[in-house]
């Protein structure tokens, strides 16, 4: 009888793996916990049930939570979820403390579903060798070799405006179209490589995008998938697929360039170069394995796409919404070009200061990354609140850049907010979409001319329409935000 009770708990353990962070949290319970704010949960589960349902609730829970402890004049709010402890600050102040932290570079739990496809490398790295990562990627997005990424981002906005073209008078959806603008554009600044997807909708790597991130968010909210004969029954399959088509076209990639590297065409040690032949380099010196090349095009790819992909679409919504707003952006841009067909340069790029403004609105609103997450290695002081070693923070943009506080009237949308004087008003940590301090995103100035130079071409040749409000879309959170209802727009060109 007791081997039987024995067998079973073994089995309960091997099998529901959740059962040991449902139990494994609740022998952890720390006992200071209790005393940070935040929702108390029920035993055992935490706060889980009230981020049960689709991926607009955990935002509207956290929001919730964030304007009851904001309220009580805190700082933070703590919830726990099935053994998980989960602390989000909720403004500048208390969010300060973990960006500038050193020490605490660790990713949350919820990335490791990413580690298949990005592997050990910038994004995920820690220590020495995400310091070294960080190093060379730094020199890579120095200014001056923006310079050389402009005439690519021209190209591809270029190809955007004749896919609209194609489709004028029609609805487009703008979110399926800038997401793979993002994917040619990082494909070919990066990599060196013409993906051309902007002219084939039906590439394989945009769905297995989509599959692989959606993927990564429903496994951190349904426990059904860590069981893993269930996992293999329902889900492995297309999972698999999904990775085997993302790691096939780096493969794709990374054989033509070799070929170009063996024909002597390319340079691994040209002064400039795109990252691609850097990591080669790294290779060739014996630094670097091919696996970690493979792994690090990866995450140069998703990070460079999916994001500037989220942006836009969020930028495109906020233009069609807000009519009067598109006129402004598009009289700028035409004092700027007047009717030519030039490139964007950079010169252009500094003229367009109220279309930045309207981006940097758009992304306050809408944070094109809903989460970025740590794992604490060290009890953490975050101003008055200790917090435990083990638990998570959950470095959420949309808490800070909604904060009342800061941002009157949070849900207005008024790009003056991004003023230079209104800006020196604020603590840096109340705008963070790229996040900030020590793990910042990299790829900022490089998103940014990439978006700026879209938009000089879009707003140039055509007016995007819908009868929707801004505020009628709700964000999905995925890996990146999503709108519930789609960007589908009328495009109508202007003469
Ligand atoms: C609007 C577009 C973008 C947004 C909103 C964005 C946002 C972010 C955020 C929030 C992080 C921090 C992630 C974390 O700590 O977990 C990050 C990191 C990073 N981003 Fe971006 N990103 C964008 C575009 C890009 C582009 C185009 C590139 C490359 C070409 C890029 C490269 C990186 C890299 C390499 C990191 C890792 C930094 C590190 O861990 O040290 N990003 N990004």
């Amino acid at each position: 009888m007791i081997g039987w009770f024995a067998l079973l708990v073994v089995a309960a353990f091997y099998y529901v793996p959740w059962l040991k962070r449902v139990i494994g949290g609740f022998l952890y319970q720390n006992p200071y916990v209790q005393k940070l704010p935040g929702p108390k949960g029920l035993p055992f589960i935490g706060s889980i049930m009230d981020l049960a349902g689709d991926t607009t609730v955990p935002l509207k829970f956290w929001i919730r939570e964030a304007d009851k402890a904001r309220a009580e004049g805190h700082g933070i709010f703590t919830m726990t979820a099935l053994g998980r402890t989960i602390t989000f600050p909720i403004n500048g102040d208390t969010l300060r403390y973990i960006c500038e932290s050193s020490e605490e570079v660790v990713k949350g739990k919820d990335y490791e579903y990413l580690r298949a496809w990005v592997g050990d490398g910038i994004l995920l790295s820690i220590g020495q060798k995400w310091r070294d990562r960080r190093k060379s990627y730094t020199q890579l997005f120095h200014f001056s070799m923006l310079d050389g990424y402009l005439e690519t981002f021209n190209k591809h906005a270029r190809i955007m405006t004749e896919v609209l073209a194609e489709n004028s008078g029609r609805i487009v959806d703008m979110s399926d179209l800038v997401k793979r603008l993002g994917l040619d554009s990082i494909c070919d600044t990066a990599m060196g490589y013409h993906f051309g997807t902007q002219k084939n909708p039906d590439h394989p790597y945009i769905t297995a995008v989509d599959i692989f991130t959606k993927y990564s968010q429903r496994y951190n909210t349904e426990p059904q998938m860590w069981v893993t004969w269930i996992w293999y029954l329902l889900y492995h399959r297309d999972y698999k697929h999904a990775l085997d088509n993302l790691n096939a076209l780096t493969e794709e990639i990374m054989n033509a360039r070799l070929k170009k590297v063996e024909s002597g065409e390319v340079d691994l040690n040209a002064k400039k170069r795109p990252l691609i032949d850097h990591f080669f380099a790294l290779h060739q010196k014996g630094e670097w394995t091919l696996e970690e090349v493979h792994y690090e095009i990866n995450a140069a790819i998703f990070g460079g796409h999916d994001t500037t992909g989220s942006t836009l679409t969020w930028i495109f919504w906020a233009l069609a919404t807000q009519p009067h707003f598109q006129q402004q952006c598009y009289e700028e841009i035409r004092d700027i070009f007047g009717d030519s067909d030039r490139d964007t340069t950079h010169e252009d790029m500094k003229a367009m200061v109220l279309t930045e403004r309207f981006m940097k609105e758009t992304m306050r609103i809408f944070p094109p990354i809903p989460v970025v997450e740590r794992e604490l290695q060290n009890d953490f002081q975050m101003g008055p609140y200790l917090l435990p070693k083990g638990s998570e923070v959950f470095i959420t943009p949309h808490l800070v850049q909604h904060n009342p506080e800061v941002y009157p009237d949070p849900w207005k949308f008024d790009p003056d907010r991004f003023l230079p004087e209104n800006i020196d008003k604020r603590s840096p940590y109340d705008f963070v979409p790229f996040s900030a301090g020590t793990r910042n995103c990299l790829g900022q100035k490089f998103a940014m001319h990439e978006m700026k130079t879209v938009l000089a071409w879009a707003l140039r040749k055509f007016s995007f329409h819908t009868h929707h409000n801004l505020l009628d879309q709700e964000l999905a959170i995925e890996v990146i935000s999503k709108p519930t209802l789609g960007v589908n727009l009328k495009v109508i060109p202007r003469n």
